[in-house]
């Protein structure tokens, strides 16, 4: 018996770093996936990589639009016939700039997929998990929800907002035996971090790349790999007491 045999689960940001490796270790382990992401194509790739056949699907959503989030889930259930476990992991890091310097426009938009993004992840995906007896959402926040980062200011509110979410989430949805938590990653070696760096110091992000390598105890990013372990383990039945938490994959970043 594998881990997620007989579950069915949606993955947010499913294209992405994070989202594609974990969606590779929960096909693994028995689940229907329902991958969504903003560009279908994207989605096609992600797809065939998994190789998967009939227990992968795909939706283009963005996860800030109502009728978007409720489409996605929707599609899951007409595909797979309901949703266990969902993965609210879409996310943007958005333009790295002192908070007196930020745009109304690009502060609202981190907010509105960070955080909205999940809330109507939640709001859509509770009652169907609910219909079969309960299961896992699992909110990618950030050690920028532990903790403060100058320069991503849009970004660290987002990713504490999601925490407080996750915390109410998690007891409104007790009683229906959801348990809801948030995974908290460190630097992860992907597109995002390699966005972060570039537009901290244009001129050399290798350096800003080795600061934040110096932060972390273990003196290295992280692998989406090891993000995902911490998606499996939330979304399987050997978290079935964990709820209302954070689970921090960060290499000691945030024990300094
Ligand atoms: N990479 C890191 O170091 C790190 C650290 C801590 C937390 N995180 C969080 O992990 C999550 C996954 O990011 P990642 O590291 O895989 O980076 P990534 O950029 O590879 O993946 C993010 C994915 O989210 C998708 N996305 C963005 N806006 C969306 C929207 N409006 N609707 C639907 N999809 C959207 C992107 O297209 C992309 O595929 C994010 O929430 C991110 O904030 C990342």
């Amino acid at each position: 018996m594998a881990r997620l045999d007989e579950k069915i689960a949606i993955i947010t940001g499913a294209a992405g770093g994070i989202g594609a490796a974990t969606a590779e270790k929960f096909l693994q382990e028995g689940a229907k996936v329902m991958l969504v992401d903003l560009d279908q194509d994207k989605l096609d790739e992600t797809a065939a990589s998994l190789d998967a056949g009939d227990r992968v699907a795909t939706f283009a959503a963005d996860v800030s639009d109502p009728e978007q989030v409720a489409g996605y889930v929707d599609a899951c259930v007409e595909q797979f016939g309901g949703v266990d476990v969902l993965f609210a992991n879409a996310g943007t890091e958005g333009k790295f700039a002192p908070l007196t310097q930020v745009d109304f426009e690009a502060f609202d938009r981190v907010q509105k997929v960070n955080v909205y993004g999940c809330w109507l992840g939640i709001k859509h995906a509770a009652p169907k998990i609910a219909e079969r007896g309960g299961g896992s959402i699992i909110i990618t926040s950030s050690v920028a929800g532990i903790v403060g980062s100058a320069g991503l200011g849009p970004y660290v509110t987002s990713k504490h907002a999601v925490v407080g979410l996750m915390k109410t989430a998690a007891q409104e949805l007790a009683g229906v035996n959801i348990r809801v938590n948030t995974i908290n990653p460190g630097p992860i070696a992907n597109r995002m971090m390699e966005s972060i760096e570039q537009q901290a110091s244009p001129e050399a992000p290798e350096a800003v790349h080795e600061g934040f390598e110096q932060q972390v105890p273990m003196k290295r990013y992280g692998r989406n790999e090891e993000v995902a372990n911490m998606a499996l383990f939330l979304a399987s039945d050997e978290s079935t007491y964990s709820t209302g938490s954070q689970f921090v994959v960060d290499g000691g970043f945030t024990s300094m």
